[in-house]
């Protein structure tokens, strides 16, 4: 069996002797421990000023995987993470044209560390390797890698939405990003929309077409565009679920609820998350339903993130006024509408909390597929699940076709919902829990990485005919 080779932006960070934390981690590295290989990507550190560019990456064993981390220059942190990636690829890809921003000096530093990942990477790697690259911030590597003049099979996963044509061709470079996408073998996108997005594109722009194999070709290169939707390791994770009462944090929470019902929302403080439009669709429905007035919490658990980027400094005021502003409208003196929390919580403790949970709100404007919503679901007690209140416009709704959906935009709609789902008969809450956990079950992360894994070595048609 081939090495695998996974490269990504930020590398989950091999703490001496401990395994790594979180579904996709834990499937990718455990391909790498059982096949050899490498992650390789920034190690979340900027080089000493004056320094530009790191002289080779550290090379770090943990667990049986070996990880090569990279040192970053403050200016290429500038230009090609919070600049290029995060101010224009991922604004766009999440359909918000109105918070792009797009220069030719961040463009310049996205192909440039590009460039450079490529550089340091290629020592690395041995001729029968497989190479699986993940997500918008490194669309460019195999192009920079095949310049070089590697041969071997290089995979893409888009872990976010790919824009509808009218949208993406917002990026003053499509055509140019295009081009280098088609340098891979295989590229994965999260749902078939997206895939059709795709397609709509190359078809449009009369740089490529499907093939009768499926294939397709793009700017002459013929490869494999398809949906892989993302999993989490579901088992592992109800599991977790079902013990986690053992942990104080969880045990507390419980108390401190006095038989309230909760709600739960957990999100990276994103814009894309639709976080403000969901504390005002549940003040509207406090202000709807006096019947829950007191009677119920919303835990909002919301990390803090991506503070180099000026749009999440101004989203991060904007939220915290928001919550406060509907406590102060709407609290008892023994009783606050809104628990917001701005750190991170274990892994453990938030499977007991989902577990605890009546329902999961699990809303983005626009998501890429969501895992809370997966989450949610595997923590649920089969026997009396909560319901997850999940957005149209998340990947996610895709496949969880027991989730009760909702449009984020529509506020009164969102508040009638939460009504509903707090409202839900059992039988109705256990027939859409089995429903949604049959399909997580059968289509875990696992199942998500040998999919991929198989079609990235899978040999081209060409190969395999005769002569
Ligand atoms: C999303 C992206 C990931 C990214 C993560 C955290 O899930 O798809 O690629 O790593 O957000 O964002 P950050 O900018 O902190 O890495």
């Amino acid at each position: 069996m081939s090495r695998l080779i996974v490269v990504s932006n930020r590398v989950p960070a091999p703490e001496p002797g401990t395994p790594p934390a979180g579904g996709l981690a834990v499937a990718l590295s455990g391909a790498m421990k059982e096949r050899g290989g490498i992650w390789f990507g920034w190690s979340g550190r900027t080089l000493p000023a004056g320094q530009d560019e790191p002289e080779a990456p550290e090379l770090v064993e943990s667990d049986g995987v070996t990880y090569g981390l990279l040192d970053l220059g403050e200016r290429d942190l500038d230009d090609y993470y919070a600049g290029f990636s995060n101010r224009m690829l991922w604004p766009l890809f999440h359909y918000r044209m109105d918070l792009t921003e797009f220069t030719r000096v961040n463009l310049g530093g996205y192909y440039r560390v590009n460039r450079l990942f490529a550089k340091q990477l290629l020592p690395l790697i041995q001729p029968d390797d497989i190479i699986w690259v993940h997500d918008y911030h490194l669309i460019p590597l195999a192009a920079e890698l095949r310049a070089a003049g590697l041969q071997n099979r290089i995979g893409f996963f888009l872990h976010i939405p790919f824009p509808p044509h009218d949208i993406f061709t917002v990026l003053p470079n499509h055509a140019d990003i295009v081009r280098r996408l088609a340098a891979y073998d295989v590229v994965g996108f999260q749902t078939p929309p997206d895939v059709e997005n795709f397609e709509t594109y190359v078809r449009r722009e009369g740089v490529g077409r499907r093939l009768p194999d499926g294939r397709f070709l793009v700017y002459g290169r013929a490869i494999t565009v398809d949906d892989f939707p993302v999993g989490i390791e579901t088992q592992v994770f109800a599991t977790t679920a079902a013990s986690a009462n053992r942990h104080a944090l969880v045990r507390r929470m419980r108390e401190s609820l006095e038989g309230r019902k909760l709600l739960i929302g957990v999100d990276r403080l994103d814009y894309s998350k639709g976080i403000a439009q969901r504390i005002q669709a549940y003040e509207t429905f406090l202000t709807l339903d006096e019947m829950w007035r007191g009677r119920c919490t919303y835990l909002q658990v919301t990390p803090k993130s991506r503070g180099e980027v000026p749009e999440y400094v101004a989203m991060e005021r904007e939220v915290a006024e928001l919550a406060g502003r509907v406590n102060g409208a709407h609290a008892e003196l023994d009783w606050t509408p809104i628990r917001y929390v701005n750190r991170t919580v274990s892994r453990n403790t938030l499977a007991g909390l989902y577990r605890m949970a009546h329902v999961g709100l699990v809303t983005p404007l626009r998501d890429g597929m969501n895992l809370v919503a997966k989450e949610y679901v595997a923590a649920q007690d089969p026997e009396d699940p909560g319901v997850l209140l999940l957005s149209r416009f998340a990947g996610a709704a895709c496949e969880l076709e027991g989730a009760l959906l909702t449009n984020p935009y529509d506020v009164d709609g969102t508040a009638g919902a939460i009504v509903r789902a707090l409202e839900m008969p059992l039988d109705e809450r256990q027939d859409r829990w089995r429903r949604m956990f049959e399909r997580i079950r059968d289509r875990d992360v696992a199942w998500w990485r040998n999919n991929f894994l198989e079609a990235l070595e899978r040999p081209a048609p060409e190969a395999t005919r005769p002569g």
